[in-house]
Formats: structure tokens, C-alpha cells, sequence
């Protein structure tokens, strides 16, 4: 039978990305316009700039993954879209975009959910049967669920307050790491990834784990970006501080909030394992987590959680670094899937579909 291709269109927030996949499971070519430099001097994503920035990259962006496919927009057979979570000016633009295709060259087209297609696309890469457990932890969102199939999860925990990387990306900010040219150009997270590995005392900042007595899998971020900023605070006076100077503690202060965020991250996981031991949720032989978002490309929060994993005889995947933050293959991957199960093709798509959620 014929190979069937997939084009995949990502631009929930604040990245424009496209790929396009073949029905043997292979990336044929790919696209990623990333917003992130010019959204850090804004302090955060600004709808007005996210549109723009959208509009000016769809077009290049879809062109350049069909080109690099050695595809032309005729030769696809379905175009994938997110269509919700997200920004509601941003998910638009890509929406626009793929009903125009779709009408231009008479493609079905697959609405996606965002987080659906973080916590599938580790199947494009490994053999990961279904159920299976996720957890995603990213800027946007926290959550751990349980995949029972392409279109059926169960939700068992997500954060009451902010994302984990969006913990990190504003502590990373208080700390003033952009200062410190080794760390200008990478995202928050990855700056306090890197600062914590050069620390020489990393048990210096102690932090209180968050929702220790709460019996359910949620997750709490704020109370540790509050505790972080006091103890910054405190060494801010006590080496009397002025302007962009930076604690020399920092990298232990680093590597403090990065075993916090870890440890929090791991013990809401272990319950989570543990409540599906105790329901019978997942056979033995079923026994896989996958960690995925831009957070799980922090090594030493991944091997925090595949250490727990480990000892309640899980085993842990990740997706490569370039799908677990945001991008269009796992948009084409989820779109592939739903093609082969034949489920949610369209013939049309209206906007009302796209939802912020
Ligand atoms: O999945 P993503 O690209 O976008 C969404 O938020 O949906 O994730 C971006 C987040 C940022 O907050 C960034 O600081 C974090 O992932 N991140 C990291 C690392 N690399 C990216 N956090 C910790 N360690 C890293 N190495
Ligand atoms: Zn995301």
C-alpha cells in the first residue's frame, strides 16, 4: 500500500514549527522558528508579538519542512494542527494556515491537542504499548496521566500554581543569570541546569518539599520560587548588593531550587506508581514512564525520576531534546496516529474548534 505522509503544524505559544513524517514511522523533514530570544526581553510570552511573529514564519516554516521532505503540499495526505491548549491568537495562525492548505490542495485535516501529542510522540521513538504513564513538565504545564490509548488519558495530578519551567525560567531571571554570557542565549531552565552543575556546596539552600501531607498526585511550584527569592533576598544584604551584582552563591542557590523541583517532581510521580500498584492500573509487563516537555531535558531532574522509577521496577523513556520542548513532529506523529486509527479526520475545520482552554 501507499506510504502515507503527514504534515504536522505546531504554533500553540510562542514556536512556529512543522514537520513532515512518513507512515514508516520516519522524520522525512522538519522546521522551528522560535520566538524565545524576543519574548525573554518582554519578561514572558506577549500575545501581540507571538501573532506577529506567527504570521511572518508560517508560510516559510511549512515550506521549509516540505522541502527539506522533498515533498510538495500535494503529495501530503492529511494535515495535523493544534488546535487547543494554547494561546488563542497563536493556535490561530497555524489553523488559518491549514484550512487554507486543506481547501488549496483538498487534504483531510486532524485537529490536535497539545499536551496529547507531547505525551504520544515517545512512541514514534520506542516501543512503548499502550497504557503507559506520562508525566510533562514544561513552561506551560505539569501534569501526570495515564495513556490508555490515543485518545483516552487519565488525569492523576497537575500543578495547583505554575509550571516547573516556568518556576525556573523566573528564578533564573531573579538571579540575573543572563548576565553571565555562558548562560544569555539558553532558557532559564537550562541556565540553572548548567550554574547548579558547577556548584561546590549544593546542600547549602535547604527547601521545605511542597504538599508533603497532601495524598493525591498534584503538583505546587509557587512556594518554592517564593523561598527561593527570600534566601536571595538574605545573601543580596548580606554582601550589600547593588545593581546587576550577582550572589556568589549562586550556583549553590542553582543547584538548591534544581533538587527541590526534583524531589517534588519524583515523590508526586512514586505516588502516582504507587496508586496505579494499588488499583491494578498497569500489569507488570506494562511497567514505562514517559517524561517529556522542555524539563525533562534537565539530566539531573530525568535521573531523579528514572532512579524512582527504577526502584518500583519502571522503565523510563524520554524523547530526543528537540521533541521534548515544543515542535511540530509530535504534531505530525499525533496525526498520524489518529490517520491510522481513522479517528477525528476532517474534511473542514471550523475556528470555533480552536480553544485556549
Ligand atoms: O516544552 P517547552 O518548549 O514549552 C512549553 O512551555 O510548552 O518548555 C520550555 C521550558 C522552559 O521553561 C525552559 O526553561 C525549560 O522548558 N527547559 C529546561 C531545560 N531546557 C528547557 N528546564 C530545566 N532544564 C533544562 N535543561
Ligand atoms: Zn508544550
Amino acid at each position: 500500500s501507499k506510504n502515507t505522509i503527514i504534515l504536522g503544524i505546531e504554533t500553540s505559544c510562542d514556536d512556529t514549527g512543522c514537520a513532515v513524517i512518513d507512515g514508516k514511522n520516519s522524520l522525512l523533514g522538519e522546521s522551528l522558528y522560535s520566538q524565545n530570544a524576543i519574548h525573554i526581553r518582554f519578561g514572558g510570552v506577549n500575545p501581540l508579538v507571538a501573532h506577529e511573529l506567527h504570521r511572518e514564519n508560517i508560510e516559510k516554516a511549512v515550506a521549509e519542512a516540505l522541502n527539506k521532505a522533498n515533498k510538495t503540499s500535494n503529495e501530503v495526505d492529511a494535515i495535523a494542527v493544534t488546535t487547543k491548549p494554547g494561546l488563542l491568537v497563536s493556535l490561530q495562525v497555524g489553523v488559518k494556515y491549514a484550512r487554507y492548505l486543506s481547501k488549496k490542495y483538498s487534504k483531510p485535516i486532524v485537529p490536535i491537542h497539545h499536551m496529547e501529542a507531547h505525551a504520544l510522540v515517545a512512541r514514534m521513538y520506542y516501543d512503548l504499548p499502550f497504557p503507559y504513564i506520562v508525566l510533562l513538565i514544561s513552561g506551560g504545564h505539569c501534569l501526570l496521566a495515564l495513556v490508555k490509548d490515543i485518545n483516552d488519558f487519565v488525569l492523576f495530578g497537575k500543578s495547583l500554581d505554575n509550571a516547573p519551567g516556568e518556576v525556573l525560567d523566573k528564578v533564573a531571571r531573579r538571579m540575573k543569570l543572563k548576565n553571565i554570557s555562558e548562560y544569555s542565549k539558553v532558557s532559564g531552565g537550562r541556565a540553572v541546569e548548567m550554574a547548579a552543575q558547577l556548584s561546590t556546596n549544593p546542600g547549602l539552600f535547604e527547601f521545605t518539599l511542597p504538599l508533603l501531607r497532601h495524598r493525591d498526585c498534584n503538583f505546587s511550584f509557587s512556594g518554592l520560587k517564593d523561598a527561593l527569592v527570600r534566601k536571595l533576598i538574605k545573601k543580596e544584604h548580606e554582601h550589600n548588593l547593588k545593581g546587576d551584582e550577582i550572589i556568589p552563591e549562586v550556583n549553590d542557590l542553582c543547584a538548591g531550587i534544581q533538587c527541590a523541583v526534583a524531589e517534588h517532581l519524583a515523590h508526586r510521580t512514586q505516588r502516582a506508581l504507587m496508586y496505579c500498584e494499588k488499583n491494578n492500573l498497569i500489569s507488570p509487563e506494562n511497567r514505562r514512564l514517559v517524561v517529556s516537555g522542555g524539563v525533562a531535558c534537565n539530566n539531573f531532574i530525568f535521573e531523579s525520576i528514572k532512579f524512582i522509577c527504577n526502584n518500583m521496577g519502571y522503565n523510563t523513556y524520554r524523547p530526543p531534546a528537540n521533541v521534548c520542548t515544543d515542535n511540530g513532529v509530535m504534531i505530525a506523529w499525533n496525526g498520524l496516529e489518529k490517520v491510522r486509527k481513522q479517528c477525528d479526520i476532517r474534511s473542514e475545520l471550523s475556528m470555533q474548534e480552536v480553544d485556549p482552554e
